[in-house]
């Protein structure tokens, strides 16, 4: 049995994050998705339990894959649930220093691979902070996110 961690912050989830989701799950036996805590990025839109529940009910399709929403290293959720792997989505050239960084330094503490898996054109300029930026300020932005998430923002900006 084949298990990939996938962690981020998911504030929110997103397509670009289903489609490495559903990429990864045709690949290995098992993605568990790990919602966890960016230290870079404070204040968050959402709680970890709503980042969980609205993960959660954007996955119902794909019968491999687990969430998780915990503040730990990553390494040590990868221990935990007993990934071979972690697996990270890679946008375009500007992600990739601060993934090989976060890669290599992850393979020094525990020795876990870090596998990238490169999104679609279609997924490329979808950024969890654009659309934070874009839902705040009451713009369209179902055709970037799943359903769920899609109806959490309206809500979150409503209120
Ligand atoms: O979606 P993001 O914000 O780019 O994801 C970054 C994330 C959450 C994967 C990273 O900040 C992380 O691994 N956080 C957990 C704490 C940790 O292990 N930090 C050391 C990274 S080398």
């Amino acid at each position: 049995m084949r298990t990939v961690v996938f962690p981020g912050s998911f504030d929110p989830f997103h397509n670009g994050h289903l489609e490495v989701v559903e990429r990864a799950a045709s690949l290995f036996d098992e993605v568990v998705v790990a919602a966890l805590r960016n230290p870079q990025k404070s204040d968050p839109l959402f709680t970890l339990e709503e980042r969980q529940e609205m993960i959660r009910e954007s996955v119902t399709h794909l019968q491999s894959v687990t969430i998780t929403a915990v503040t730990k290293l990553l390494v040590d959720v990868a221990r935990d649930v007993g990934a071979h792997a972690i697996v990270k989505g890679l946008r375009a050239v500007s992600d990739f220093e601060n993934e090989l960084q976060m890669a290599q330094m992850n393979r020094q503490l525990s020795g876990v691979e870090t596998i990238f898996i490169p999104t679609s054109s279609r997924s490329s300029f979808i950024a969890s902070r654009l659309l934070r930026e874009v839902a705040r300020f009451g713009g369209d932005v179902s055709s970037f996110v799943p359903v769920p998430v899609a109806a959490r923002l309206v809500k979150q900006f409503r209120e």
